[in-house]
């Protein structure tokens, strides 16, 4: 039988993806009662297995009580936070936020790519500006929380010129730091023009420089989202930058270009293997290093993407179009499969599967289904 999100996708997958996706925001942001007792009656028959702590990781920025959180970009204005964190999201990332209110690119921007479980985006950080979100987080109850860490992305202005870029990352962290458990520097999406120019040591040195005293001032661990089209040989300095300026992790990956796709960022399936291989690389270059964690996205979808950045050393992940796709079932099947997994290697928790990851098979065990 189909669940509601697969009826409610039946019929939103017929509308503009924009269209559904703002209605839906609003309906989340006016109604989210409702919504969870939906969604939430759905996971009812998964209670045991959600709501203990066995899946509890610790990060930088905090617990997560399941490894996989929410991408940015879903929850723009941070409309959506008691919601999205009511779900078995381990943790939520809002924006990006930039520090004026802007409109973002000309419609249509959001384009599905149905056969192949992706999207094909160039929305360009349309969003209510930095102060309308804090209004939101101020807003929030520690309770609408439901215990996630809750980061913000946050990013330059289209019309601020690059070499005053960092002044918006230094108003933007100053503003939204005491607020949020984590901020995410975001210098690479294909859709803001020569935005990726920061990603290189130098751009992201002068960003990094300008935030020194505001970090000091008031820590918050601070991550950097990356493209997966950074060149290999920007990756050494960039981790160098990041150990050098005491940043918390790495986000990998943005979304990616493929012209013969459309202008735009490529997210989901076609997004996989380019993902992957830029976090085989970094997690290579951290083998050994100390503090520097990774946020693993990009075309995660399943237990086994989950079992492959284990084996690699990484310990969280974010999704986005997968939930797009399977929306809050995604999150109920991850629980089921790892909950077996966790019976199936005698592990009281997903910590102690961790520390013994190098043991266990190169491939996930495949849930037995049921006869
Ligand atoms: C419609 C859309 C909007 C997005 N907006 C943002 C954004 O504002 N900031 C950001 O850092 N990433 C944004 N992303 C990228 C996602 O956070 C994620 O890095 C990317 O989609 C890869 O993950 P996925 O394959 O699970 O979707 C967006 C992605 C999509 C599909």
């Amino acid at each position: 039988m189909a669940g509601p999100y697969q009826l409610f996708k039946k019929a939103a997958f017929k509308i503009d993806p924009e269209t559904v996706h703002n209605l839906t925001i609003e309906g989340l942001h006016y109604f989210p009662g409702l919504a969870k007792q939906v969604f939430h009656f759905v996971g009812k028959q998964h209670s045991e297995i959600l709501f203990n702590n066995r899946f509890a990781l610790e990060t930088k920025m905090g617990p997560w009580p399941f490894p996989i959180g929410l991408a940015a970009g879903l929850d723009k204005d941070a409309k959506c936070v008691d919601f999205f964190t009511s779900l078995p999201f381990g943790a939520v990332e809002v924006g990006t936020l930039t520090w004026r209110p802007q409109p973002g690119n000309p419609r249509p921007r959001l384009f599905r790519l149905e056969a192949e479980e992706s999207l094909l985006n160039r929305m360009g950080f349309n969003n209510a500006g930095a102060e309308a979100a804090l209004r939101q987080l101020q807003n929030l109850k520690i309770a609408q929380k439901h215990g996630k860490p809750v980061g913000a992305n946050i990013g330059k202005n289209k019309d601020t010129p690059l070499d005053k870029a960092p002044f918006d990352y230094q108003n933007l962290y100053r503003l939204l730091a005491p607020h949020v458990d984590y901020l995410t520097i975001n210098v690479s999406s294909p859709n803001t023009p020569n935005l990726r120019q920061l990603e290189s040591s130098e751009g992201l040195k002068h960003i990094l420089d300008a935030l020194v005293d505001v970090r000091r001032q008031c820590p918050c661990p601070l991550y950097i989202k990356l493209s997966p089209d950074l060149p290999p040989s920007e990756l050494e300095g960039v981790i160098g930058l990041a150990m050098e300026h005491r940043i918390a992790g790495l986000v990998a990956t943005n979304t990616t270009i493929m012209r013969e796709r459309g202008e735009g960022g490529i997210s989901g399936k076609l997004l996989a293997n380019k993902s992957f291989e830029m976090r085989r690389q970094i997690l290579e270059r951290l083998k050994g290093v100390q503090g520097l964690e990774l946020i693993a996205v990009g075309g995660i979808s399943s237990v086994s993407d989950l079992w492959h950045l284990w084996k690699q050393g990484g310990r969280v992940a974010q999704v986005y179009t997968a939930f797009i796709y399977h929306g809050p079932k995604l999150l109920y099947d991850f629980a089921i499969h790892l909950d077996f997994l966790l019976q199936a290697f005698h592990f009281k928790t997903l910590e102690d599967l961790l520390r013994n990851i190098e043991q266990l098979p190169p491939e996930t065990p495949a849930l037995p289904t049921l006869s």
